[in-house]
């Protein structure tokens, strides 16, 4: 019998590339390979590759450097391809500055893996970036049931690719192309199968999941929120959640899900990207900042216990102290549960590039530092406020010590617990006794959850 090959797949960037990392190692699972976590005994490393800033897509050639050099010093013939959105934006530029690469291949042609990789093997290098007419899940296969259970208890599946909103610094509207949202019985059949592998929590993510607009089982288009609805009566599924959203898409009846669906988190990631009208204008953002303010008026409304993440850009072409200081002032009045943040890039191809008035790198890093600061005050605020509270994890892996377990807080926190007494996949009803700067502790509950109201911060200013 043979050896089974070896695949090593490393996954930079979002959520969709970790879902799309999984699908690529399912279809070569079928062909016999086998994962590893050592690039160094793998016979295929796949690099799924990030492009939304520059410094995101320069890792992928400076981890090809690094592979050239393990490849030259161990005489290997191990394949390297190259996937994700760099692949997608640069595939020539990567054959040039890579010869070591020998498939370069584009998000929508996972499916042609195999005989892509067959047509290196016999000697060529290629390319696929394309976006064919085909739908690529109808060519990928599912997870088996092993592959499902060392991935844990939680699972993403797609949902909605690409977008259309086209914000002046982004990329993915180049490298993911047109929303494209998938079929809900596809969704349905794909989340029953993971449920019945014992997954508990289902994160539905697209680029921008709250324009779901996908044919449903009726003929009609279905959005989100009603796909949702139809999950939640779904055996077996204790939570679910949904990455990322556009505050203009934050229909009535997506709202409405939080306040009527019980397996709906209450923790919202919601990109606001600055607090200044004049630079969501330039942004093309499509909203100002009132409608974001008072879209988590009403979100809060339904879910007193609502907790908000988001993401900012500081830096922006144009971007004034001034309007600086109104995305320091929305933070102090939203009170982020967490974010992130990140220095304004230049992408090739995107409008803002070309505009004159690039801030210095100088400022960002000022800015930078400053908004961090005060995003980290935030986030320990709302931590803090989690002291004494009951509410459910989900446990998810061991924990460093002998009879601890790590779970999921609604909110994505991280709770290690002591000897609990059920395991791995189930919910458990914890109070928080003690908050780190990485995770919470907690003990088994006595008592039924109670809520954490969500705005800590604004709180002890008030
Ligand atoms: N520069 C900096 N940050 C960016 N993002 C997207 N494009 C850029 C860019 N050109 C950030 C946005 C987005 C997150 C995924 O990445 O905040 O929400
Ligand atoms: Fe990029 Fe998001 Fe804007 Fe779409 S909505 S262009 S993905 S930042």
């Amino acid at each position: 019998m043979h050896e089974p090959r070896k695949l090593y797949v490393k996954s930079f960037g979002c959520q969709m590339n970790v879902y799309d990392s999984h699908r690529m190692a399912d279809t070569l699972a079928r062909e016999g390979y086998v994962e590893t976590q050592d690039p160094a005994e793998a016979d295929l490393v796949i690099l799924n590759t990030c492009h939304i800033r520059e410094k995101a897509a320069e890792k992928v050639y400076s981890e090809l450097g690094r592979l050239r050099k393990q490849k030259q010093e161990a005489g290997s013939d191990t394949m390297i391809a190259v996937a994700g959105c760099v692949a997608q934006a640069e595939g020539a530029e990567i054959m040039r500055r890579a010869p070591v690469v020998d498939v370069v291949v584009g998000p929508q042609s996972y499916h042609r893996l195999p005989e892509l990789l067959a047509e290196a093997k016999a000697g060529k290098r290629v390319v696929d970036t394309e976006f064919p007419a085909e739908d690529k899940f109808d060519h990928l296969p599912a997870p088996t049931r092993a592959a499902t259970r060392k991935r844990g208890p939680t699972a993403f599946v797609t949902v909605q690719e690409g977008c259309d909103k086209f914000c002046t610094f982004c990329v993915v509207p180049y490298t993911r192309g047109a929303e494209v949202s998938r079929p809900v019985t596809k969704i349905l059949d794909e989340a029953a199968r993971l449920l019945d592998q014992g997954v508990r929590e289902i994160t539905l993510i697209g680029q921008n999941v709250n324009a779901f607009h996908g044919e449903g089982p009726d003929g009609k288009v279905w959005t989100l929120a009603r796909l949702m609805e139809r999950l939640a009566q779904m055996e077996g599924l204790a939570r679910l959640r949904y990455t990322t959203s556009h505050p203009r898409d934050m229909g009535d009846d997506l709202i409405a899900a939080h306040r009527d669906l019980p397996q709906l988190m209450p923790y919202l990631h919601l990109p606001v990207q600055s607090g200044s009208d004049r630079i969501l204008a330039a942004m093309n953002r499509k909203h100002g900042r009132d409608l974001f303010l008072s879209l988590i008026e009403k979100m809060r409304g339904v879910r007193p216990d609502l907790a908000l993440s988001s993401d900012f850009i500081v830096g922006f072409p144009g971007e004034t102290d001034r309007d600086f200081e109104d995305t320091l002032d929305l933070v102090r009045e939203v009170g982020f549960a967490s974010a992130y943040s990140f220095k304004y890039s230049a992408r090739p191809g995107t409008p803002a590039a070309d505009h004159e008035a690039q801030v210095s790198e100088e400022v960002k890093t000022e800015r930078l530092a400053e908004l961090q600061k005060l995003l980290e005050a935030s986030k320990s605020a709302f931590d803090a406020a989690c002291r004494g509270r009951t509410f459910d994890i989900l446990l998810e892996k061991p924990g460093r010590q002998p009879g601890q377990l790590i779970g999921r807080s609604p909110y994505l926190q991280s709770v290690v617990v002591n000897d609990p007494p059920v395991g791995i996949g189930e919910l458990l009803t914890v109070t928080i006794t003690d908050v780190g700067p990485n995770s919470l502790a907690g003990v088994t509950a006595e008592t039924p959850p109670s809520p954490v109201l969500s705005r800590p911060l604004a709180a002890m200013e008030a």
